[in-house]
């Protein structure tokens, strides 16, 4: 893992805002709306040039530090990873097996005056009558359960508040095993039906869910809920549980036996070649496996710019262990996984670490070894919170699901040489947007600044920024610009560096503050003279001379490479 230093003072979220952000992404040719000329398309969006550099050195850094130069795991020993790269369109059958045809569902309903449709679960009240902290793991048990043996617990309708309430907490092991500490009932809430049930999910494992969906409650909430755009209550449709893959045909004929998805995650691709790359690569377990690619996601309310899209990239690690190695390879990734966002300039006040609550649990996180996000305080979110990178620990359930849908189950178990027995290893699983991550960076470099004629300048950390550096010459004359070629042509072998020789030096310089340019260096009378030029430092200011001769060793010095 690097452990370059980053910048340790964040601008503080409630100082910086979105559509100024927005605006200079736009008008600096960091990110626009996709097929913008035709008036956009909902959650999809293009990079310009500056904004392809800044993506691509986000992937590229974590692709050195993950595949190529991993750092030693908790055993002391280096860590194996491999890539892979894997297409988006795959066999069917990848998604029912994973889960995501029956359960990659997001409750929907629809304002029915402007025809605008939202997340139910998003709609505030919606979920009045469990504590709203509690109300996404509901969401997330609900989701997780396909396939799944259901055995109703207990139904009741709550005819008082305090009697439900006392019927929940009544339940000791229940309570525990649900994570529930408080329980708030409000007299809305009485006469609804409630179900807890217990659902097996395979291999002696269980897990409680409270069924709140089909008690009606969202049916209910739906007509009291005023809508977000009317502001009217009783303008919402009922809920309806909508699939959020994009379905697609393959080849001539469109019909139930061509149907394919485009893939909602890249980690499928990964597990479906767990075994191929067992067979072909040198990898014995603790090892992992790393893609980096488009995902796609009819999400039912892309918002925040990039952060919920419909078509997003993620780089993805799945990391094969013992099975009695989840704890320590699990404290592993979250820790490192946090560092890597720390040490590429996200370091301050605005990157958090928080472990799930047990009741967030999904049902392949087994006990013991936890589930956390890595987040982090966009504009929109503050003070809260967003995620930007899960770690997760899935247990065996992705293998042995593939295992078992393709008809070939304990025949693909893992052999352990040293060990001589079979197991499906467990997996570790960090998952990051590379979208959200370059949000995530554009939110923490805008800098305002007052005493610039540009008024802000972005703060990359060196190895994120886009132009690493600009070269100017002071005047088109007097042989300044071709000295400033020649210095472009050197550099630019080894970084992305832009020479601009149009407008004042004044202008040039608030360009790249724009661009989040770390060092401009300014060919002037003097470097005819002494063959030196003035180096201009972006965040502090600060201007030195060099020798022409060393630019390029104090590039390296300070960027790298
Ligand atoms: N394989 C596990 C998985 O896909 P996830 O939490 O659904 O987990 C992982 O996604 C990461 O992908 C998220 O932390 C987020 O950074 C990114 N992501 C998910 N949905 C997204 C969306 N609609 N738009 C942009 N990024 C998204």
């Amino acid at each position: 893992m690097t452990s370059e230093s980053a910048n340790p003072s964040s601008t503080p979220a409630a100082t910086r805002s979105m559509d100024d952000i927005v605006a200079l992404c736009r008008r600096r040719g960091f990110i626009w709306q996709s097929s913008e000329i035709y008036g956009g398309i909902n959650g999809f969006w293009d990079y310009g040039p500056l904004g392809t550099e800044l993506k691509r050195n986000l992937k590229e850094a974590w692709w050195h530090d993950i595949v190529r130069c991993p750092g030693r795991g908790p055993d002391g020993e280096l860590i194996d990873m491999v890539g892979v790269d894997c297409t988006i369109i795959m066999n069917p059958k990848v998604w029912e097996a994973s889960g995501h045809v029956g359960g990659f569902n997001d409750p929907m309903v629809d304002d029915k005056e402007t025809k605008q449709r939202f997340r139910a679960d998003h709609l505030q009240g919606m979920f009045g009558a469990i504590e709203s902290e509690h109300a996404p793991a509901v969401m997330k048990f609900r989701n997780n359960l396909v396939d799944t043996t259901v055995i109703p617990l207990r139904t009741f309708i709550a005819s008082n508040p305090s009697e439900a309430v006392s019927i929940l907490e009544h339940d000791k092991r229940m309570q525990k095993d649900l994570g529930i500490r408080k329980i708030r009932f409000t007299p809305e809430h009485v006469g609804e039906r409630f179900r807890i049930a217990l659902a097996d999910i395979g291999d002696g494992e269980r897990c409680y869910y409270i069924d709140v969906i089909e008690s009606g409650l969202l049916e209910k909430a739906a007509e009291r809920v005023p809508s977000p755009y009317t502001g009217k209550p009783g303008s919402l449709t009922k809920p309806r549980q909508f699939n959020l893959m994009f379905i697609t045909f393959v080849g001539a004929v469109q019909d139930e036996e061509s149907k394919a998805y485009l893939r909602p995650e890249t980690a499928q691709g990964i597990f479906c070649n767990f075994w191929n790359v067992v067979d072909t690569s040198r990898v014995k377990v603790p090892f992992g496996i790393a893609q980096q690619g488009k995902a796609f996601r009819n999400e039912v309310t892309p918002r925040n710019f990039t952060f919920r899209s419909r078509e997003f990239e993620q780089m993805e690690i799945e990391f094969f262990i013992r099975p009695d190695q989840a704890n320590e390879w699990y404290r592993f990734w979250r820790d490192s996984r946090y560092a890597w966002w720390k040490s590429i300039g996200l370091a301050g006040d605005n990157l958090q670490l928080r472990e799930h609550e047990k009741e967030e649990l999904a049902h392949y996180a087994k006990e013991g070894a936890g589930v956390c996000d890595i987040e982090y305080r966009f504009p929109f979110t503050a003070p809260g919170f967003g995620e930007l990178e899960g770690v997760a620990h899935r247990a065996d359930f992705d293998l042995k699901a593939h295992a078992n849908a393709c008809g070939k189950g304990d025949k693909l178990r893992y052999f352990d040489q040293e060990r001589n027995e079979r197991y499906f290893p467990h997996v570790i699983e960090p998952s990051a947007g590379a979208d959200r991550g370059t949000l995530a960076l554009l939110c923490e470099a805008y800098t305002p600044d007052g005493a610039r004629p540009s008024g802000v300048f972005m703060k990359f950390h060196p190895r994120l920024a886009p132009i690493k550096a600009a070269i100017f010459p002071l005047v088109n004359k007097d042989g300044m610009p071709e000295i400033a070629e020649k210095l472009y042509m050197l550099l630019r072998e080894k970084w992305a560096v832009q020479i601009d020789v149009k407008q004042t030096i004044g202008k040039r310089y608030a360009r790249m503050d724009e661009a989040g340019t770390p060092y401009c260096f300014t060919i002037d009378s003097d470097t005819l003279q002494d063959q030196t030029v003035t180096v201009r430092h972006r965040d502090t200011l600060q201007q030195e001379r060099l020798g022409i001769d060393k630019v390029q060793a104090f590039l390296s010095e300070k960027i790298g490479g």
